[in-house]
Formats: structure tokens, C-alpha cells, sequence
């Protein structure tokens, strides 16, 4: 018995792939790994396979690297001249990350047209010079707000971007620039309750056990999650359909089981949904805290000591008037006590 637990130890060492997984339970307290100064909006985040957060910020045009700790010092990885806001951010290879940024002014929320583009932001020497290359992929003349990014291919180069205030979902050839608009329904365009004039925001594609490609996506204004079936190549094979609504949502990530971990901006909680009953539980958060105010999306982390660990940015407005309550953060969610 003895040998076959440290020949598990060893091999747990050596593959470090064998992490154990809990469930969470009850409601988790956010703890703070980095609070940024007052005036400061977080907008969405990435993590790197090395452990770090990057970071992306909507009130100024800067990505920041944050250590996986709490109290952890914000390093700026870059500013990007002319825009005045970073938002959705994916990897797509190693270390290879992308961003879209563009022009918004925050208290309206109103965006410039003809200013977006996607940034190709290469970290693979940050850890040795402390600087990233940072290459512009394409314009986006005719979008109007880019947010929320997805992979679709890592193959093929293959991202979906949602742009919230057009209501569609483009996809973006990160090799070539190519991007055209692939998905625009019901369900993506902005529309009753119309909470904001944002239509869809978070952009995530789920493989089912059978094959089946989904796209998942947020819809603010409507105040739903909802998702359609994809082609390979990205485009729609069916029709989209609800799967929760009510909640007042912006981005989201899915844990190891297919769940959805979603950021509800508009009552600054996160919430934890099962696709299949629907059932929407809350697992941090509450509307009366300012402790998750406006929280705008969530990514897992990437090593074992926390990969049950959901780190979660917020950019501290108020929901309703857009007014700035709180300095923007980023939080972690410690979804359960290992088991050892
Ligand atoms: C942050 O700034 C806003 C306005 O810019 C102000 O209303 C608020 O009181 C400030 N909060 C803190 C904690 O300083
Ligand atoms: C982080 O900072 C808070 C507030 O200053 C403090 O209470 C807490 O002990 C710190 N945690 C760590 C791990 O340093
Ligand atoms: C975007 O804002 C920046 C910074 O204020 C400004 O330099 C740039 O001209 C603006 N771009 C557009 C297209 O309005
Ligand atoms: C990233 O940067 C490194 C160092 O400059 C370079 O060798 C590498 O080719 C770049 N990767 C890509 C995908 O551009
Ligand atoms: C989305 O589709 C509608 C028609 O259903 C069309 O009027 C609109 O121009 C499309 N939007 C974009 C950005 O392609
Ligand atoms: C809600 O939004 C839709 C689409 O933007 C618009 O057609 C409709 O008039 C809006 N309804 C209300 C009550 O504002
Ligand atoms: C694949 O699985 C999904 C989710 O369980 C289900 O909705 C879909 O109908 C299945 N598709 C096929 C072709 O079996
Ligand atoms: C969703 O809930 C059902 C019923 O409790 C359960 O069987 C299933 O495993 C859950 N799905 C996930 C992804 O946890
Ligand atoms: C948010 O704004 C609404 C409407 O202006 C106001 O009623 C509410 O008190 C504000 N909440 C906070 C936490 O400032």
C-alpha cells in the first residue's frame, strides 16, 4: 500500500497532470489579488499555462500581468497608443494571446465606430525582458463595440467576436485578418428587457461527449444565456436557442464538468449553471455588496494547486447609472477545500 502511494506521488509529480477535483459548496468569498485604483474598470481576462492572469482594461489601453495570489502587484504589459480601451482577450497558441480594443467612453458607454481592431500580443519574452510584442491583425471599420472573444480553432486560427452593440458575432482569422459576421439572430441582437443596449457579449464554443459544436453566448439587454449549433468552420447549423434567462450577464467560462461559471454583471454575483436542468445556482456575489460590483468575466486557473480556483474581474460600476462605486478588481473564488 505504502509503495502504490508514493508510486502515485511520483507519478503525480512527474505528469502534473493528475490534480484532484472538488465540488464547491457553499457561498464563496471573494479574496483580492489585485485592486486597481479608484477610476480603474477591468474588463476580462486570460490565464497563461505558466499560472499569471493577464488582465484587460477598459477605462484605460492596457493589458497587466497579476501573480495567482492574493495581495499580488500588477505589472503593465502593454499600453496601446491611440485607443482608450482593451476588452475581450483569448490564446491561441503557447503564450500567443489576442485582443480586441477600440474607443469607448465609459460613463455613457458609448463607443466610436471605425476605431476597433484585433492586436496579436505575443508573450513569449515578457518572462526574460519584461516586455511583449505587440502586432495589429486587422481593422474592424464597420463594428461598433467589440467585447467578448472565443476560441473557435486554435488550428485554423479561428476566434469568434462578439460585437454587443451591432448584436452579431463575427469570426476572425487571426493568420490572414479575414473576419466576416457568422452568427446574427434573435438571440444575439440586443432586445426586451432590454437592460442595456449590449446584445451579445460573452463567446464560447462547447464540444458535447456526442461531437455536437455549440456556441454559447451571453446577451445582456436580454438577459440571457443561450447557444446554437456550429459547423467546423464556425457558422450556424441550427437554430439558436435559450438556456437560461433572468440573469443579468456579461462573460463566462465552463469548469471541467461542462458547467457554466457565469459573471452576472447586473447583481454582482457569479453564477454556476447546469446546461442540461438549467438550474442556476449562486455561488458568490450578492445584489446589496459591492464585493463582485458589476463582475464582468471568469477563467479558471491553469496549475494544479488552483485550477479549482475561479479568478474573476469587476469593473466596479454601478449597473444602473453606470456610475463608478468601487475601484476595479480582480478577485479569486476558491470554489472548494481540496481534498488531500
Ligand atoms: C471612486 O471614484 C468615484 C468617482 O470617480 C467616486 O464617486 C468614489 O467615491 C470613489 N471611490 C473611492 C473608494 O475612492
Ligand atoms: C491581503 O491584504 C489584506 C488587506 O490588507 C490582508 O488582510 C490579508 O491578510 C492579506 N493576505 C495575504 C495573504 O497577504
Ligand atoms: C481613440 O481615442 C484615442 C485616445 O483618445 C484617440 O487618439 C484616437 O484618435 C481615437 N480614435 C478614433 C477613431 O476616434
Ligand atoms: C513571438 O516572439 C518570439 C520572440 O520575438 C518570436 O521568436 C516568435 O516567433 C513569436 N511568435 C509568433 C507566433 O509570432
Ligand atoms: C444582422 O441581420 C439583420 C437582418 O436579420 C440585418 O439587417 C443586419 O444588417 C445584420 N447585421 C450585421 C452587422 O450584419
Ligand atoms: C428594446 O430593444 C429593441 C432592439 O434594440 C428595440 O427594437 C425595442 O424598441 C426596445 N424596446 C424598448 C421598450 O425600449
Ligand atoms: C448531442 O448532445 C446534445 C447535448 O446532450 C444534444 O442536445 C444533441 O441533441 C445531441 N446531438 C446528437 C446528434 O445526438
Ligand atoms: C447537471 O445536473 C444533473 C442532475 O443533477 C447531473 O446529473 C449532471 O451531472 C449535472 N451536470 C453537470 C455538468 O454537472
Ligand atoms: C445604483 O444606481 C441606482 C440608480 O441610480 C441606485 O438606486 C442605487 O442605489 C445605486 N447603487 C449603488 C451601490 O450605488
Amino acid at each position: 500500500m505504502r509503495v502504490l502511494i508514493h508510486l502515485f506521488a511520483i507519478l503525480t509529480s512527474l505528469t502534473g497532470a493528475l490534480c484532484k477535483h472538488t465540488e464547491p459548496h457553499d457561498l464563496v468569498t471573494p479574496q483580492v489579488v489585485h485592486t486597481f485604483p479608484n477610476g480603474t474598470s477591468l474588463e476580462n481576462l486570460a490565464i497563461r499555462a505558466s499560472g499569471e492572469i493577464l488582465c484587460t482594461v477598459l477605462s484605460a489601453p492596457e493589458i497587466y500581468q497579476l501573480d495567482p495570489i492574493e495581495n499580488s502587484s500588477a505589472k503593465l504589459v502593454h499600453s496601446f497608443p491611440g485607443y482608450t480601451s482593451v476588452l475581450g482577450i483569448v490564446e491561441m497558441q503557447p503564450d500567443q494571446f489576442y485582443v480586441v480594443a477600440g474607443n469607448v467612453t465609459f460613463a455613457t458607454f458609448s463607443s466610436v465606430q471605425g476605431s476597433w481592431s484585433a492586436f496579436h500580443v505575443n508573450m513569449s519574452e515578457f518572462d526574460i525582458n519584461g516586455a511583449a510584442t505587440v502586432t495589429k491583425v486587422t481593422d474592424f471599420p464597420d463594428a461598433l463595440l467589440l467585447d467578448g472573444l472565443g476560441v473557435l480553432s486554435r488550428e485554423q486560427g479561428l476566434v469568434y467576436v462578439a460585437d454587443i452593440y451591432a448584436g452579431v458575432v463575427s469570426i476572425l482569422n487571426v493568420n490572414t485578418g479575414d473576419h466576416y459576421v457568422a452568427i446574427n439572430n434573435s438571440l444575439t441582437v440586443a432586445g426586451p428587457p432590454n437592460f442595456t443596449s449590449a446584445g451579445v457579449n460573452g463567446v464560447h464554443v462547447f464540444e458535447e461527449p456526442n461531437g455536437t459544436l455549440y456556441l454559447y453566448f451571453s446577451n445582456t439587454a436580454q438577459s440571457l444565456l443561450a447557444r446554437i449549433p456550429i459547423n467546423a468552420n464556425g457558422t450556424p447549423a441550427g437554430e439558436p436557442e435559450v438556456v437560461v434567462s433572468g440573469i443579468k450577464v456579461d462573460d463566462f467560462t465552463f469548469d471541467s464538468d461542462g458547467n457554466i461559471l457565469q459573471a452576472v454583471l447586473g447583481s454582482n454575483e457569479v453564477a454556476k449553471i447546469n446546461v442540461t436542468t438549467k438550474k442556476v445556482t449562486i455561488i458568490a456575489g450578492n445584489p446589496s455588496s459591492t464585493e463582485l460590483m458589476s463582475v464582468t468575466s471568469a477563467q479558471f486557473g491553469r496549475l494544479c494547486d488552483d485550477e479549482d480556483t475561479l479568478y474573476v474581474t469587476m469593473n466596479g460600476a454601478n449597473f444602473s447609472d453606470i456610475a463608478l462605486v468601487v475601484p476595479g478588481a480582480l478577485k479569486m473564488l476558491k470554489l472548494g477545500p481540496r481534498l488531500v
